[in-house]
């Protein structure tokens, strides 16, 4: 296992509890630039909560979150700002219904970052022809299948030039068929060099993308491992078990 020297990301001793349940334990890691971290693990482990406290959704009460060396438990975080760094996409796309496509992806920029529409455009352009959808850019939402929705959220997210992108199982709501289109883009993300931390029940698709695979149980990590190692020969009895479930699940 190599060791990251300056990460973009670090927990240290992350700890987060709400109330008197603790769900979150210890949570230590470094994750490099460029590097694409996928989280696994048991429903209620603590991964959806894990990438919420890297843009401040959560409060931590223990421990600290460092992002490009600046430490985000800080009182006088700029929340804002880090935000359009940490770009994330969730399981529902929530989309305004009643924005077209491109009016959807333009706000951010325009309204939140200040950018003009022209310079935006360009991009918007550019992005919506790298995921396949230049066609709908003048579609409303409810005119698309799910699929297109959500690589239309990732688009938008992209649109800020974030310099890390969260995944919180982004193709769990949607049908068999459009999973693939949608996972396609995370992988052209990732060999671009995006940084990226992933949860995700496809297991190929971990082991396809991931430079390191996180497995948690009962908010701790409980295994770091690089994907073929991983996947093959689990350390832990806990991850052993887990990964029983997917031995039909296929990525291709
Ligand atoms: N807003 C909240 N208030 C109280 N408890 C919460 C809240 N959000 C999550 N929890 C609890 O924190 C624990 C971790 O939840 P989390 O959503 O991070 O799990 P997860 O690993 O993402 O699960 P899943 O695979 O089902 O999405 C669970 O016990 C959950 O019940
Ligand atoms: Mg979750």
């Amino acid at each position: 296992m190599y060791e990251v020297v300056e990460p973009l990301i670090e927990l240290k001793d992350v700890a987060k509890s709400y109330g008197k349940n603790q769900v979150l334990n210890n949570i230590s890691l470094k994750v490099a630039k460029g590097e694409v971290i996928v989280l696994i693990g048991p429903s209620g482990c603590g991964k959806s909560t894990l990438l919420r406290c890297l843009n401040g959704l959560e409060e931590i009460q223990g421990g600290s979150v460092l992002f490009r060396n600046e430490d985000l438990t800080a009182k006088n975080t700029d929340w804002k700002k880090i935000r359009q760094q940490v770009g994330m996409v969730f399981q529902s796309y929530h989309l305004f219904p009643h924005m077209t496509v491109m009016e959807n992806i333009l706000l951010g920029p325009t309204k939140v970052q200040k950018r003009t529409k022209e310079e935006a455009l360009q991009q918007a352009e550019a992005l919506l022809q790298r995921v396949g959808l230049s066609d709908k850019k003048n579609a409303y939402p409810r005119q698309l299948s799910g699929g297109q929705q959500q690589r239309i959220a990732i688009v938008r997210a992209l649109m800020m030039n974030p310099v890390v992108m969260l995944f919180d199982e982004v193709t769990a709501a949607l049908d068999p068929e459009m999973v693939k289109e949608v996972l396609d883009v995370m992988l052209s993300l990732a060999k671009e060099g995006m940084t990226m931390m992933i949860v995700t029940h496809e297991m190929s698709f971990a082991r396809a993308i991931a430079d390191r695979v996180i497995f948690m149980d009962s908010g701790h990590i409980c295994e770091i491992g690089e994907p073929q190692t991983f996947f093959t020969s689990p350390q832990t009895p806990r991850a052993q078990q887990f990964l029983k479930q997917f031995i039909h699940n296929s990525y291709n």
